[in-house]
């Protein structure tokens, strides 16, 4: 059966995933492919909860507890949306993935990518990205972009200057290990340049 495409789309806090993930749905729409957009944790509603609970600054989550909180919301995900729209041949764009935990919770939160990396293979039943766009962007220049957004930061984004060193340290290494799916795009570039590189790397998938 034919198999769908799954695209995600990673980066530090204020990197400009979510501006890029709507941009390329935009352009490919306009090239005559539909693609269904989608963002982690959420994208479905026991994930939409579950991403209110991490992201709620008046909880206390421990790092093992959060690593799974985002396991468990990938795992509807998954389950409910991603295997049957993939399933149907559709072309899949994801804000954020396995790799936004093995970077956050594995790096970050210092619980070891491995380990990490084990319970999302028991979370996803080892689905992976045909193609991760990792949007690179130095933690200070992300916070700068976030300010302007000018939300309140939720309860990761409060984190200090060394829990965003360390997740872009560990997004770098992601990148180095699979070269062939992780293509790295220089974020700090104006959104149209972010948006034309991105386009050249899942040109392939899309022929
Ligand atoms: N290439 C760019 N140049 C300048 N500003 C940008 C660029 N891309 C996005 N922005 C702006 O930076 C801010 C953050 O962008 P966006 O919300 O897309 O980031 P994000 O990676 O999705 O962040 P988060 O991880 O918090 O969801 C927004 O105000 C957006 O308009
Ligand atoms: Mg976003």
């Amino acid at each position: 059966m034919a198999r769908g495409t799954l695209i995600t789309i990673e980066g530090l806090d204020g990197a400009g995933k979510s501006t890029l993930a709507e941009a390329l749905q935009r352009e490919m729409a306009s090239r005559g492919v539909r693609a269904e957009l989608l963002r982690e944790p959420g994208g479905v509603d026991l994930a939409e909860r579950i991403r209110a609970l991490v992201k709620d600054p008046s909880l206390t989550v421990s790092p093992r507890a959060e690593a799974l909180l985002y396991a468990a919301a990938r795992a509807q995900l998954v389950a409910e949306r991603l295997e049957p729209l993939l399933e149907e041949g559709a072309v899949v764009l994801l804000d954020r993935f396995v790799d936004s935990s093995l970077a956050y919770q594995g790096a970050g939160r210092a619980l070891g990518v491995e380990q990490v990396r084990a319970i999302n293979v028991f979370a996803t039943g080892l689905l992976a990205p045909d193609r991760t766009l990792l949007l690179r962007i130095s933690p200070d220049a992300g916070r700068a972009r976030q300010r302007e957004r000018a939300l309140e930061p939720d309860r990761l984004e409060r984190e200090n200057e060394e829990f965003f060193e360390a997740i872009a340290c560990a997004y770098d290494e992601l990148a180095r290990e699979e070269p062939g799916r992780v293509r790295v795009i220089d974020a700090s570039q104006p959104a149209e340049q972010v948006l034309a590189d991105a386009l050249a790397a899942v040109q392939d998938l899309l022929v």
